[in-house]
């Protein structure tokens, strides 16, 4: 469904340049639970934006059904990204409108007809479990109720693929485990194929059919979470499941 071909993201800043995507290969399938796990700075949350297309590659590919994202413009990129859906860490909600008007926004936004819109809205929040906060603002919610309306918003368009950055990071281990209950029943009952970029390894444990260890800015392993974690071969993953502990030489 996805196909990631020696993708290359460099910045230049006022250090020089920063090499944050090194010739980077990888394959999701539809239907997948994909993880993508690494350290800080190892490069996740670059590569989700280059999927997401708010990045461009410095060089390399990105194809959703054989359709090179980088290269659409106008309605034919609008159209892609109505395929994706985004749901970053820091949840980006607005903060002045209701739930329901935040869940709304992205159809809103599209000029769709506000009868099907509203439909459409009760239909996520229902989903989502968050019905009786609809007319709740951001403010009022806890950061678990936060990360639903986030999700039910990125479902909104329908999307084929949610593209999750961190999605849990910055909630306790309780709520983590509903949220990825519910992206679970998301994957299932709505057969989205779903990307989480994580550092932590209970989310792919819990989650994720396949995944892809990313280490300064290579992936170093990649194939089916359980046989990736019954016989590690990577230091990084290693390291990640708790095997090793860091050492400076
Ligand atoms: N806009 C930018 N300009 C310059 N450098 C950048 C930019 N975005 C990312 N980088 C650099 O690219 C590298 C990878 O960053 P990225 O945010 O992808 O890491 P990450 O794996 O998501 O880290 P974290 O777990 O802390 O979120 C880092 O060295 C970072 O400083
Ligand atoms: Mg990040």
């Amino acid at each position: 469904m996805i196909e990631i071909s020696h993708l290359t993201k460099k910045f230049n800043d006022k250090s020089g340049e920063v090499t944050a995507l090194h010739d980077v290969n990888l394959s999701i399938g539809r239907g997948d639970v994909f993880g993508i796990i690494g350290m800080s700075g190892a490069g996740k949350s670059t590569l989700l934006r280059c999927l997401s297309t708010l990045e461009t590659p410095t060089s390399g590919t990105v194809t959703l059904d054989g359709v090179n994202l980088h290269t659409l413009s106008g309605n034919d990129l609008i159209q892609m990204r109505r395929r994706m859906g985004v749901v970053f860490q820091g949840y980006n909600l607005l903060m002045q409108r209701t739930v329901r008007q935040n869940v709304a926004f992205p159809l809103s936004l599209a000029g769709g007809d506000p009868a099907e819109t509203a439909r459409r809205t009760s239909e996520l929040l229902e989903l989502v479990g968050l019905s009786a906060k609809a007319d709740s603002y951001p403010s009022q919610l806890s950061g678990g109720q936060k990360q639903r309306v986030a999700i039910a918003r990125a479902l909104s368009t329908s999307p084929e693929v949610l593209l999750c950055d961190e999605p849990t990071s910055a909630l306790d281990s309780l709520t983590t485990k509903s949220v990825l209950e519910l992206l679970r029943d998301i994957n299932r009952k709505l057969n989205v194929t779903i990307v989480i970029i994580t550092h932590e390894i209970a989310v792919v444990k819990a989650i994720c059919n396949k995944v892809a260890v990313i280490d300064a800015s290579e992936f170093v392993e990649w194939g089916d979470t359980q046989e990736i974690f019954a016989a590690p071969k990577s230091r990084m993953t290693r390291q990640l499941l708790g095997y090793e502990v860091m050492n400076d030489d």
